[in-house]
């Protein structure tokens, strides 16, 4: 089991992968990015992350050429690495230039990759959150490699001693995590925000809308204000690196119980099966 990096095709570790300082996903978070996990030596819903990657890299302009070389370097550096239970991280910039916010045509994109072993969070009893306003740009539907304000807000929320950070846009309405998917249930209603340009269409939540259906519970687009996410019976993160995980309390105060709920925990448990049964 081995840690590795991949840039550009080549293979090699970690601390080996260097970047020239001239990228432009340096200079300016020019470039767009996916987080992956890896099951028992299995890559969960790539095709899902592949297609929303290329439709991030659609959105900033960013054309490739060998779109399926690099996705061929995915798969070999994952096996590479022979661990299990990995994350996988991978980003495209526009690549390397004399600094200037117009770029030419002539730059080769830049792909970087990790594939680090998957650090064990159990968060059974739950997590804390607190809300901040959400004070991102009006596209965070593109997985841009701009997280400024998605970093301060997370770390301000880890120094009150919560897990999460809940953003709320201008109209008083929570958007999501900082890096995850934010959803309500009450009255055997899951609701989570409408599909729009201000939260990420997350792969999560969608596995979530299918469990749902199977379990009838009803899956609801509808916005929530804060107010109102404070009194429902449970709510949840959802995330790549999260899965589903519970939310006990909001800004100090209990949400339902103070415990995981029941739906949560079913539906944390029909995400696993599906995991296990491969079914992506
Ligand atoms: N974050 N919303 C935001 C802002 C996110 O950054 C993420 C994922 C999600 C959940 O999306 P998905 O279910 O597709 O993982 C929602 C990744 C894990 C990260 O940036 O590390």
């Amino acid at each position: 089991m081995r840690e590795l990096a991949n840039i550009n095709g080549r293979i090699s570790s970690i601390q080996d992968a260097v970047i020239p300082a001239e990228d432009r996903g340096y200079l300016f978070g020019d470039g767009v990015y996916e987080v992956v996990r890896t099951y028992n030596s299995r890559i969960w819903a790539l095709d899902r992350h592949w297609h929303r990657f290329r439709r991030s890299l659609e959105e900033i302009q960013l054309d490739i050429d060998n779109l399926e070389e690099i996705h061929s370097w995915i798969l070999e550096t994952y096996q590479e690495s022979q661990i299990p239970n990995a994350t996988l991280y991978y980003q495209l910039t526009r690549g390397v230039g004399p600094r200037s916010h117009v770029w030419t045509e002539d730059l080769k994109p830049t792909f970087f990759m990790s594939v680090r072993r998957f650090e064990e969070r159990e968060y059974v009893g739950g997590v804390k959150v607190h809300s901040f306003p959400d004070q991102r740009w009006g596209r965070c539907d593109i997985k841009s490699l701009n997280l400024l304000p998605n970093v301060l807000v997370k770390q301000q929320a880890r120094k009150l001693g919560g897990y999460e950070a809940l953003l709320v846009n201008d109209q008083g309405h929570v958007t999501e995590g900082s890096s995850s998917a934010i959803m309500a249930i009450a009255n055997d209603t899951i609701v989570v925000p409408p599909r729009s340009p201000s939260i990420l269409p997350s792969i999560t939540r969608e596995f979530v809308r299918e469990i749902a259906l199977e379990i009838n519970l009803t899956f609801q687009e509808r916005w929530l204000s804060l107010a109102e996410f404070g009194t429902v019976s449970e709510a949840f993160l959802a995330g790549t690196g999260d899965e589903i995980m519970g939310i006990t309390h909001l800004n100090g105060k209990v949400i339902g119980t103070g415990k995981v709920g029941v739906h949560t925990q079913n539906i944390l448990r029909r995400y696993r099966e599906r995991i296990n049964q491969q079914q992506d």
